[in-house]
């Protein structure tokens, strides 16, 4: 595996994935179990932030605490389904700003093309957190990943949910850069292009769309 790839492979988020995948799962329980783990999944992709030392006094001594120090943070999101795991991190984080990019497939080409973009303006001095649950095909991750180096930044990392081989493969080359963490590797990607045995539609299962 690539260096820069993480799988979570804690039994709890194996366990909660486990639900997730399973067809049954209402709309509700989808939701839920994202959000649960995705607080694994940020806990994971955020590890070596730098910590500082403030001085603070407990109720029995002063003493100097630990408390963030490094770059501020921002999660952007990749529409529609990014959406669902915005609010752990930002459970994690609540000071981070928020970022969004649309990624549509050109029927033609069957390329990603962008039809929204919003980061904050000082995103080159940010830590950018991507957060996308499915990295299929890798070809929107990459694209995401590479408007957002576009408009300056050099620090980011890229959250999934799951992941199949053929996108951490086209993802790790086109970013070698950027640290990759995943609750899953799945086996393969089928002809439409969705990851197997995967969950189906993330979008669809988040928003009930289907
Ligand atoms: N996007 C999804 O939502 N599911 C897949 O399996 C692949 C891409």
């Amino acid at each position: 595996m690539a260096q820069n790839v993480t799988v979570v492979d804690h039994p709890l988020v194996q366990h909660k994935l486990t639900l997730m995948r399973r067809k049954e799962a209402s709309t509700a329980e989808f939701r839920k179990l994202l959000r649960e783990i995705g607080l694994f999944l940020g806990y994971e992709a955020l590890r070596d932030l730098p910590l500082g030392k403030i001085d603070i006094e407990t109720p029995v001594c002063p003493m100097e605490a630990p408390v963030l120090a490094g770059k501020k943070l921002t999660f952007i999101s990749v529409l529609r389904a990014g959406d669902g795991l915005l609010g752990p991190m930002l459970d994690l984080v609540p000071s981070a700003r928020v970022g969004q990019i649309g990624l549509a497939r050109d029927e033609e080409t069957l390329q990603p093309t962008k039809y929204f973009f919003k980061v904050p303006l000082d995103t080159a001095s940010r830590l950018n957190v991507v957060l996308d649950p499915m990295l299929a095909t890798g070809h929107s991750a990459v694209r995401a990943v590479q408007e957002i180096k576009d408009v300056g930044a050099n620090d980011l990392r890229f959250v999934c949910l799951l992941a199949a081989p053929e996108g951490i493969k086209t993802f790790t080359e086109a970013h070698p850069d950027v640290p990759l963490v995943t609750a899953s590797i799945d086996e393969k990607l089928n002809e439409k292009a969705y990851i197997v045995p995967g969950l189906g539609d993330a979008g669809d299962r988040l928003f009930g769309t289907k």
